[in-house]
């Protein structure tokens, strides 16, 4: 059986911090407030001129280095996005172009929060319909573009960033102890859509948008559904939250973490948490805290991996894999 294993990791972060402090003479709001309410102490903000396309190289780049390989080697980039350069072209032809590589494919995938999961759900069917053999999936950010920065409700809530992973065929033999994807499950009702959205777009506005959300509507369905596509996951291989090493869930809010942490049976120990320096992310989120996680050595070799998210459409969805 065709496994998609992931073979490597980058992320990159812009180099301007933004503390919650700094929010203090825009908004009313105040560091205690952001803390209690969400976690985040800080996040990062792209440089003037900095875009998504430059976050996404750089953890590209990164990816490809320590999975020991380099761009002629791909044969597909996946970007997961909500905030592209332009309206089109894609996003990742704009970094496969940069990256010198004039063969395969590239697009963007939207999900929103859920960006990654859907593109890396995305890449593994192409891996094990023999379709692909290695695929870059980048998750990549610039939600600063977006943001209404005169509303207190949104402003504080995100951050810029990109993380990316290398997808790479393997021979397994159809059970758990295989390494790679062991199983994906992806959901979206769109009749939540008024509730996490942009107010713009090409073909309604004309104008980008900004960013508006119904916070205590998202969080009511936040923890509900993403513990249904993990019990999805447990369902499909037999596995438990006994046998998770990692859980890397979306970094939205630190409360849902825990909720959702707590409501799996998961000890906080096992649980990723960046929103704390990093926000929320959108669509760079998992890669980046996955990254992190793997660059300090606390996941390795074997280790069973949980990631999860949910975000604005709503959709949401799960990887359970074997690193
Ligand atoms: O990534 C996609 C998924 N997104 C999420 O998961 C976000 C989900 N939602 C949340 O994380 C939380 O709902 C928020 C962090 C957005 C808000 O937390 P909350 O505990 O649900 O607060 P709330 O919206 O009920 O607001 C409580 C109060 C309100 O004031 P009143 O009406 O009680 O007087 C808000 O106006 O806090 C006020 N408030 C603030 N105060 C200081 C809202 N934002 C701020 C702020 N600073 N930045």
């Amino acid at each position: 059986m065709i496994r998609s294993v992931i073979s490597g990791c980058g992320s990159y972060l812009p180099a301007r911090i933004m503390k919650n402090a700094d929010f203090e003479g825009m908004v009313e709001t105040s560091d205690e407030w952001i803390v209690q309410r969400t976690g985040i102490r800080e996040r990062r903000i792209a440089a003037e001129g900095e875009t998504t396309a430059d976050l996404g190289e750089a953890a590209a780049r990164a990816a490809l280095a320590s999975a020991g390989l380099t761009p002629a080697d791909l044969d597909m980039i996946i970007l997961a996005t909500s905030t592209p350069d332009h309206t089109f072209p894609a996003t990742a032809v704009e970094i496969q172009a940069r990256l010198g590589m004039h063969h395969g494919a590239a697009f963007d995938s939207q999900a929103v929060c859920s960006g990654f999961i859907f593109a890396l759900t995305t890449a593994d069917q192409f891996i094990r319909t023999g379709h692909a053999r290695r695929i870059l999936v980048i998750g990549a950010e610039t939600f600063s573009r977006i943001l209404d920065w005169t509303d207190r409700t949104t402003c504080v809530l995100f951050g810029d960033g990109a993380g990316a992973v290398v997808v790479e065929a393997a021979t397994g033999r159809g059970d758990n102890s295989d390494r790679g994807i062991l199983t994906a499950h992806l959901r979206s009702d769109g009749t939540h859509r008024d509730k996490l959205y942009v107010d713009g777009g090409p073909s309604s506005t004309g104008t980008v948008g900004h960013l508006r959300m119904q916070g205590k509507e998202v969080f009511r369905h936040a923890v509900g559904i993403i513990t249904d596509v993990i019990e999805a996951a447990y369902a499909a291989t037999g596995l438990t939250s006994d046998d998770i090493d990692w859980f890397v869930p979306h970094q939205a809010n630190r409360r849902i973490i825990d909720a959702s942490a707590r409501k799996l049976g998961i000890p906080p120990e096992k649980v990723i948490v960046t929103v704390d320096r990093h926000g929320n992310t959108s669509a760079a989120s998992i890669p980046l805290a996955l990254c992190e996680a793997v660059g300090d050595g606390r996941i390795r070799r074997g280790d069973v991996v949980l990631l999860e998210a949910m975000g604005g459409g709503f959709t949401w969805g799960s990887v359970l894999l074997r690193w």
